[in-house]
C-alpha cells in the first residue's frame, strides 16, 4: 500500500527519457545524448587530491549533521568572496547536493496547500517536491521573447494571502536566463511586506556567459532576510556524483529546523566529499572552472548557431548554464511525441519541454564534446525535415 503522497510525485522526466536512450544503446543502435544534466569533464584534479588524501587520513567517520566546521567556513568564504553575502557557520547548512538542500528546506516551510510560484519553464523537480510536502504549484508562465523571465506585474498577481514561497533559478536550467541586478531589485520590491520565502537556486552561478552575476540575498536587506540561497558544485566543477549541495540563510531557525531533520534522516554527507568540496570553493579549482566556462561558450556559440540554421527551430542564446531550450512551435505542439520520435529514428536524444512545464521546446544540453554537438544537430535537421508537422500551438 502506497501513500498518497508518493503516488502523486512523477517520475523525473529527463530520467525517463535517459533510460530509453540507455535502452535503444543497449540493442546496439547509435545514440547522442543531449538529456543528461551534468558536465562531461572530470571533476578537477586538486579536489581529486583533496579526497584521496581524506581517505589516507581516515576522514572516513561521522561528523557534525550540517557538515564540518572548515567546510561551512569555506562556504561562507565563497558567499563572501563571490556575492558579497556574510552568513556565518550557523546559517549554513551542508546537505546531499542541492537537490537534498530544497527536499530539506520544503520540508521545513511548506503544507496544507501553502502556495509556492514557480516561473515555467522550470527545472523538473521544483513542483514534484513542492506537490510531495503538501504545498500548491502556483506557475508563472514565461516565453523567449521575455527571455524567459518573470516581471514584477506577473509576480504581483500571482500572489496571495496563501504564498509561502517564490522559487527564483538563476542561471536557468532550462532557458539558461539570467536576471540583472536591476530585475532582482524589482522583483524584491513586490516583495517587501510579505512573508514570503524565496528560494534563489543558484547552481549554474560559475556558468555564466554575459555580465556580473548577482545573487538573489544580495540585492537587499529585505532579501536578504527573506532569501534561502541554494548552490552547490555538482555543475561548477563536475562533481555531480559526489553530492555536494548547501543552503544559506538569515533565518537561524530555519537552519536548524533543515538540520534536526536531516539528523533524522540521511545525517552528515559523505566524509570524503566534505573535504574534497573544499577545494571546490576555495579558489583552488578556478583555473578548471575557466577552462569548462571557456569549453562551454564555444559549445554554446556553435550549438545556437546550428540549430538556428533548422528550418522550423529556433533558439535564444542562453546567458548560463549548459542548455539551449529550442522552438519547435513551428513543427509540432507535442513535444514528447516529438522527442520520442527523435530518438527512435535519429538515436538523438533530447528532453521535451513539457516536462519543464512549457510546450512546444525541447532541452538540449551542450555538455558534450563538439563534434557529438555537431553531428547530433544535423540529425535533428535530418529529422525536422521529415517531421510531419502537428501545429496546433
Ligand atoms: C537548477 C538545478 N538545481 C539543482 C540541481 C541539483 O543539483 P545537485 O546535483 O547538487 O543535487 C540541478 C541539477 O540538475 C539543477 O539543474
Amino acid at each position: 500500500m502506497l501513500t498518497n503522497r508518493i503516488n502523486t510525485l512523477s517520475e523525473s522526466i529527463t530520467i525517463a527519457i535517459t533510460t530509453l536512450a540507455q535502452e535503444l544503446k543497449a540493442q546496439g543502435k547509435d545514440i547522442l545524448s543531449f538529456s543528461a544534466g551534468e558536465p562531461d569533464f572530470g571533476t578537477p584534479q586538486v579536489i581529486k587530491d583533496a579526497a584521496i588524501d581524506a581517505i589516507n587520513k581516515d576522514f572516513t567517520k561521522y561528523t557534525a549533521v550540517d557538515g564540518v566546521p572548515a567546510l561551512r567556513e569555506a562556504i561562507a568564504g565563497k558567499l563572501k568572496r563571490d556575492n558579497g553575502l556574510t552568513y556565518s557557520t550557523n546559517q549554513i547548512m551542508v546537505n546531499n547536493g542541492a537537490k537534498h538542500s530544497l527536499f530539506n528546506l520544503f520540508s521545513a516551510t511548506i503544507e496544507n496547500g501553502a502556495e509556492v510560484i514557480i516561473p515555467a519553464p522550470y527545472w523538473v523537480t521544483y513542483p514534484e517536491l513542492v506537490k510531495y510536502c503538501g504545498g500548491k504549484v502556483v506557475e508563472i508562465e514565461t516565453h523567449d521573447c521575455d527571455s524567459f523571465k518573470i516581471t514584477p506585474q506577473q509576480l504581483k498577481e500571482a500572489i496571495t494571502p496563501k504564498t509561502r514561497m517564490l522559487i527564483l533559478t538563476t542561471p536557468s536550467n532550462p532557458t539558461g536566463s539570467i536576471y540583472s541586478k536591476e530585475e532582482l531589485i524589482a522583483l524584491g520590491k513586490v516583495l517587501e511586506g510579505t512573508d514570503i520565502i524565496v528560494a534563489s537556486d543558484e547552481m549554474y552561478e560559475k556558468l555564466t556567459y554575459k555580465g556580473t552575476f548577482t545573487s538573489c540575498a544580495a540585492v537587499s536587506d529585505d532579501m536578504y532576510k527573506r532569501t534561502v540561497t541554494i548552490n552547490g558544485l555538482s555543475k561548477s566543477v563536475a562533481m555531480t556524483g559526489w553530492r555536494f549541495g548547501y543552503m544559506a540563510a538569515a533565518d537561524t531557525e530555519l537552519i536548524k529546523a533543515t538540520k534536526k531533520l536531516q539528523s533524522q534522516s540521511t545525517s552528515n554527507i559523505n566524509s570524503i566529499t566534505q573535504l574534497a568540496a573544499i577545494a571546490g570553493l576555495d579558489g583552488s579549482a578556478d583555473a578548471d572552472i575557466s577552462m569548462m566556462r571557456e569549453a562551454f561558450i564555444k559549445r554554446r556559440d556553435e550549438a545556437v548557431k546550428l540549430m538556428n540554421e533548422i528550418d522550423g527551430l529556433s533558439v535564444t542564446k542562453p546567458d548560463g548554464a549548459f542548455y539551449l531550450f529550442v522552438n519547435i512551435k513551428k513543427v509540432s505542439n507535442d513535444s514528447m511525441k516529438f522527442s520520442k520520435e527523435l530518438l527512435e529514428k535519429t538515436g538523438v536524444a533530447v528532453v521535451p519541454g513539457v516536462g519543464f512545464g512549457s510546450e512546444g521546446y525541447f532541452r538540449f544540453s551542450f555538455a558534450t564534446d563538439i563534434e557529438s554537438i555537431r553531428t547530433g544537430i544535423k540529425r535533428i535537421e535530418e529529422f525536422v525535415k521529415t517531421f510531419k508537422p502537428d501545429f496546433g500551438i
